[in-house]
């Protein structure tokens, strides 16, 4: 017996590394059929170890202080500036902090839209997708604490603004909002509270959660694009006749995504950082001043969704506090997805025209509303933003009834299928008719 195999054995014989790495690596059977769609859960998981990884670093020389240094610069700001200027590699680090979430968001936006077009949040996989829309939580929870941290002009009114929101709510808005602030106004308290929650208590439950979702994905196996339980059928060695080995078929695979991702991160990253001020908002490069508020204070791009939302319901009975409801349920009503859904046929390939037009529909209100959101408002925008967020939450609770009997043409197979070059045709067509689409409305409006 060689040497690394008496040490393997002895490991083994106290903890179970040959057997886990089996059962969720090595022997662990994923569909033969998975797409690039496939490739972002695993980007995700990169994107969050580049997060934490660059955050440790960030933690090293940033100051959660609030108050005027000699200079009469904000400790935070100041410290933020000497990261970028003094701190050697500084600049890369922050970059890739800050690039890295708003990637975060890109991937996660379209690992949830692949759960979506596949079903994969029906039986048996309705944990998977809680956990996901937890995650997804904890994530915003995550940007927004965070964003604080550089205590630029959005930082600070940025906070200001979405926590006043709160102060709507009936009989405890007022008091809450003094207590998530620990003031009356954004201030050194709400900062180090924030800090606090950035560094350790939201990470911790985010990397918790992520391990739930991998748990209960790996208990029920992955769905695929076919949308095929492929442990229904099973060769005579036991394991399903449409299933590889995660290792070594789809690590070598995922290693294709994480180049084509890493090309992009790193073209954002060195030639782009701010990304013309979506990325990064141009206000923040100036230090957070509480007697000067922003012309247009509007939150990041991945928040202006929900933020399009907030303004789009008007206030009604003397309270502001409906915008605020629909803000926030607009994020919870995805939870509900699983049982929202009737439809038998899980993937969008075997599914009716009417629910690729509704979803269709859907897309477009999204994708609306976070241009509108990013844009300062006009009675106009408003309008457009009701009509999309009653899209949005149409697609939902219109859903038991226009998914009831939803089956396509084509049956769903037995077995999965090979993706044919029609369908993929067909996809680049929709990618540039979408991003043609929602820059010519963004012109428009
Ligand atoms: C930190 C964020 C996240 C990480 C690291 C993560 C990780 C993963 C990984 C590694 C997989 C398996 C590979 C794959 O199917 O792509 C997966 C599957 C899945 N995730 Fe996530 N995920 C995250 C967020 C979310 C969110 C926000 C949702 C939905 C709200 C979600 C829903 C799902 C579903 C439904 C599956 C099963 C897909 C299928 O089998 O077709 N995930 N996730």
């Amino acid at each position: 017996m060689s040497k690394q195999q008496a040490i393997l054995d002895w490991v083994d014989a106290r903890f179970p590394l040959t057997s886990t790495w089996k059962a969720h690596v090595s022997e662990y059977y994923a569909p033969k059929n998975f797409n690039f769609w496939y490739f972002f859960g695993s980007l995700a998981m990169m994107v969050l170890v580049i997060q934490i990884l660059t955050g440790i670093f960030l933690t090293m020389n940033y100051k959660p202080d609030g108050n005027l240094n000699s200079a009469g610069v904000p400790a935070a700001f100041a410290s933020v500036e000497y990261i970028m200027r003094d701190v050697a590699g500084g600049w890369l680090i922050r970059y890739m902090h800050s690039t890295g979430a708003s990637m975060f968001f890109v991937v996660v936006y379209l690992h949830m839209f692949r759960g979506l077009i596949y079903g994969s949040y029906k039986k048996p996989r309705e944990l998977i997708w809680v956990f996901g829309v937890l995650i997804f939580l904890c994530l915003m929870a995550e940007a927004f604490m965070g964003y604080l941290l550089p205590w630029g002009q959005m930082s600070f009114w940025g906070a200001q603004v979405i926590v006043n929101l709160f102060g709507s709510i009936p009989v405890i808005g007022p008091d809450l909002s003094v207590w998530i602030r620990g003031d009356y106004v954004v201030s050194d308290a709400t900062l180090n509270r924030f800090f606090a929650l950035h560094v350790i208590a939201v990470p911790l439950v985010l990397v918790g959660l992520v391990v739930a979702h991998l748990v209960a994905l790996h208990e029920v196996g992955s769905n695929n694009p076919d949308g095929v339980e492929i442990k229904k059928l099973k060769g005579e060695d036991g394991h399903p006749l449409d299933g590889i080995p995660f290792h070594p078929y789809y690590t070598v695979k995922d290693v294709l995504g994480v180049t084509v991702f890493l090309i992009v991160f790193s073209a954002i990253l060195f030639f782009m950082p701010e990304m013309g001020g979506y990325f990064l908002e141009h206000p923040n490069f100036d230090q957070a001043d509480p007697m000067k508020t922003p012309l247009h204070i509007a939150p990041v791009w991945y928040f202006t969704p929900f933020y399009a939302i907030l303004r789009a319901i008007p206030s009604f009975l003397g309270t502001q506090v409906w915008g605020v409801l629909g803000m926030g349920g607009a994020v919870v009503v995805l939870a509900f997805l699983p049982w929202l859904d009737k439809s038998p046929v899980k993937s969008i390939r075997y599914r009716s025209t009417k629910f690729k037009v509704m979803l269709t529909l859907f897309m477009i209100a999204f994708i609306g509303l976070g241009i509108l959101g990013a844009m300062p408002s006009t009675d106009a925008r408003t309008i457009i933003a009701q009509l999309f967020s009653l899209i949005y939450f149409g697609f939902f609770l219109g859903m038991p009834f226009f998914t009831k009997n939803d089956v396509g043409s084509e049956p769903v197979p037995t077995r999965v299928t090979d993706t044919n070059g029609k369908r993929q045709l067909m996809f680049v067509i929709l990618w540039v008719v979408a991003i043609g689409g929602a820059t010519a409305f963004a012109k428009l409006v």
